[in-house]
């Protein structure tokens, strides 16, 4: 993979999935849905994310494991619902076919809502803190990230603009809520767990934010020179249903080099962060380097 990138810490998330998810289940038929489109692979980058953001601080990776696997339960089932018919309708999916197309649309639709519930019920049954306090506080930012303010609205302005000439300020609005929304809370719900200082919370978020929008820029830029054999999804998806995307607005040229700014505008963040954010500052690198 380009750029770097904590290879140990996605172990141990990998770990950590199998721990905290209940692979067998009745019904058999849903979760055997649910792990498929949860162990297909992935980068784990938004759970990668939170524990590198606890670590700054001195937490340790299992301190925060239940709140940042609950995160990929949730990514997990974005992805699940945004290659839906309805939606993307996209086939293939970490280099499988997607869940729908393997276990029926209604069985992917369930699947998506019972990951999405599981991630809630797996922080507030698992997940430990100083105080009761800072578990619900975790609790709001996810539910905030992903519902309708979050990732939820983002994907509704994302399918409405099909076949439509956006402005910037919509393009901007869709990218950080339907992607970016999920990638702060990542970072903020480790932070918050690891007992950061508001100040350097604040720094985070904003790390967090310019981090987001270039992963959703970057990703934009990928469906259109990525190679499908290495994405694990399909490329050429945005141009054929129409997507509002920044390499459409702006051009592949120029999309890169906002991109390019993001990267730096995070990590310029980051480094007024009181503690060691060496991974973090890699983690935009990679963002902006990668390939999948
Ligand atoms: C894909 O996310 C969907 C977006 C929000 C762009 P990732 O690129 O993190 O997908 P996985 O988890 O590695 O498969
Ligand atoms: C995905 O955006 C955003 C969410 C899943 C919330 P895309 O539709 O661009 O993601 P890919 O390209 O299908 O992974
Ligand atoms: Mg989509
Ligand atoms: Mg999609
Ligand atoms: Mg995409």
């Amino acid at each position: 993979m380009p750029g770097k990138y904590p290879e140990d810490t996605r172990l141990l998330v990998e770990e950590g999935l199998k721990k905290y998810f209940p692979e067998v289940g009745h019904p058999e038929e849903l979760y055997k849905a649910m792990s498929y489109s949860l162990f297909a692979g992935g980068k784990r980058f938004r759970a990668v994310l939170a524990i590198e953001s606890a670590k700054v601080f001195g937490t340790d990776p299992e301190d925060v494991m239940p709140a940042a696997c609950a995160v990929e339960f949730i990514h997990t089932y974005s992805l699940i619902h945004d290659d839906l018919p309805a939606l993307d309708d996209d086939d293939l999916r970490r280099g499988k076919p997607t869940c729908h197309v393997k276990f029926g649309e209604d069985m992917a639709i369930l699947a998506g809502d019972a990951l999405n519930t599981e991630a809630f019920r797996l922080v507030s049954s698992e997940q430990k803190a100083i105080d009761a306090g800072r578990i619900v506080w975790v609790i709001r930012e996810l539910a905030t990230a992903s519902g309708a303010s979050g990732m939820v609205g983002g994907q509704v302005v994302d399918i409405r603009s099909e076949g439509m000439v956006v402005d910037a300020e919509t393009l901007k609005f869709i990218h950080e809520k339907k992607t970016g929304e999920l990638i702060k809370a990542s970072v903020r719900a480790g932070a918050i767990l690891a007992n950061a200082s508001e100040r350097d919370l604040a720094l985070l978020t904003d790390y967090a934010i310019y981090l987001g929008l270039a992963f959703q820029i970057v990703d934009d830029i990928l469906d259109v020179v990525g190679d499908a054999a290495v994405l694990g999804k399909a490329v050429g998806s945005d141009v054929l249903h129409e997507k509002a995307t920044y390499p459409a607005l702006y051009g592949l040229e120029k999309a890169k080099e906002m991109a390019r700014m993001m990267t730096d505008k995070a990590k310029e963040a980051l480094s007024q962060v009181d503690g060691d954010t060496t991974v973090l500052a890699e983690l935009a690198d990679f963002v902006f380097d990668r390939d999948f």
